[in-house]
């Protein structure tokens, strides 16, 4: 492989269904590096990382399956992308160990992504959850990836990702790039409830990529909205590369749900069509209810070429076994290179 090409390393957790929220979070991301010629894409299914929080083993089996399809139906290719399985390299967990080292707990325990964990879960709380961020550095350093597409939420852990490669270079003389954070969309892809993101563990908050063209529209009506009429206020702070807005409806309330409502219709019909529905909030009114079914039927125009391929693969088990058996050979590979590196520079070279 080039080693003048930029690496780009990401994966998603083996969990239950994607969904829009990975779709723009991590996936869009994944897709736009491996159609760029600069770039070489090594994308994992993040296994090992499932068993941080409680899990089924049944559920286990048929998620990690789930999120290879799901890969593959979005467009990631075999022939530009290293598609594999994190547990089936175990110079993950090697690379962990010795990177955990260079960790205090304190850091650790102080991570935003551990703190809601242990809200969620404080009867869980493992040594396998405190050290998630370690093992995710370890996944990045271990193909020296310059690029990390993700969701905004992930930011912590890679930042975490970049202090330690720091510290190892220092103090070993290893040679890891400093990997970034890399998002298309730059924030939250917004909880279909109005309050927070779109996220898995909230029910009513997302759609997934999955979901029929009845069940789209059954949850966007849902988007809770106000009389039509009110007042923008455009953020002139954006961090992010949406438009980025607040609404009050007549009575002056903030529009939460408006506003998840109009990020969704920047995304999928562009932000010159959110800013025409801007004026007319401010104007004439708005009616949600047709807004609502054009959305919806917006969504499902672009998830449906998705749902038809993943439905062809999931009968052609003996193609998807082949590619994840060549990408996990590929991974191994690049693994095995850093982690003789490693090992050499901290001191396990060879006795004689
Ligand atoms: N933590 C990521 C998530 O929950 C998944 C992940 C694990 C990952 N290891 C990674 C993402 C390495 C990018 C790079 O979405």
């Amino acid at each position: 492989m080039s080693k003048t090409k930029q690496r780009v390393l990401s994966g998603i957790r083996a969990t239950g269904q994607l969904h829009l929220g990975n779709y723009f979070g991590a996936i869009k991301g994944m897709l736009a590096l491996q159609e760029d010629a600069q770039y070489e894409t090594f994308y994992m299914v993040a296994d090992a990382h499932s068993i941080t929080t409680p899990y089924q083993v049944a559920d286990l089996r048929a998620s990690r399956l789930a999120v290879v399809l799901d890969y593959l139906a979005v467009g990631l290719d075999p022939q530009r992308s290293v598609l594999f399985l994190q547990s089936a390299v175990p110079q993950h967990f090697e690379l962990s160990f010795y990177l955990s080292s260079l960790v205090s707990v304190a850091k650790m325990q102080h991570l935003p992504t551990f703190k809601d964990k242990v809200k969620q879960h404080p009867e869980n709380v493992t040594m396998a959850l405190l050290s998630y961020p370690i093992l995710m550095a370890a996944d990045i350093l271990l193909y020296k990836a310059n690029q990390v597409p993700v969701g905004v939420d992930q930011k912590p852990h890679i930042e975490a990702a970049r202090e330690i490669a720091r510290k190892c270079n220092s103090l070993y003389r290893t040679t890891f790039p400093l990997p970034n954070f890399f998002n298309l969309a730059g924030e939250y892809i917004p909880s279909l409830t109005g309050e927070g993101k779109m996220s898995k563990t909230v029910d009513g908050s997302y759609i997934n990529l999955s979901d029929d063209l009845a069940t789209i529209e059954k949850k966007i009506a849902r988007i809770p909205t106000d009389s039509g009429k009110g007042q923008v206020k455009s953020l002139s702070t954006a961090k992010t590369k949406l438009h980025d807005s607040v609404y009050f409806d007549a009575n002056g309330q903030e529009s939460k749900g408006v506003k998840t409502l109009m990020i969704l219709v920047e995304l999928f019909a562009g932000s010159s069509l959110r800013k025409e529905y801007e004026a007319s909030y401010q104007k004439q009114g708005l009616r949600y209810a047709e807004i609502k079914k054009d959305l919806a039927k917006l969504i499902f125009e672009e998830l449906m070429p998705i749902q038809e391929k993943r439905a062809k693969l999931e009968k052609q088990v003996d193609y998807v076994s082949a590619v994840i058996e060549e990408g996990n050979k590929k991974a191994q590979t690049e693994a095995t290179k850093t982690i003789l590196e490693v090992k050499d520079k901290f001191g396990f070279n060879s006795f004689f």
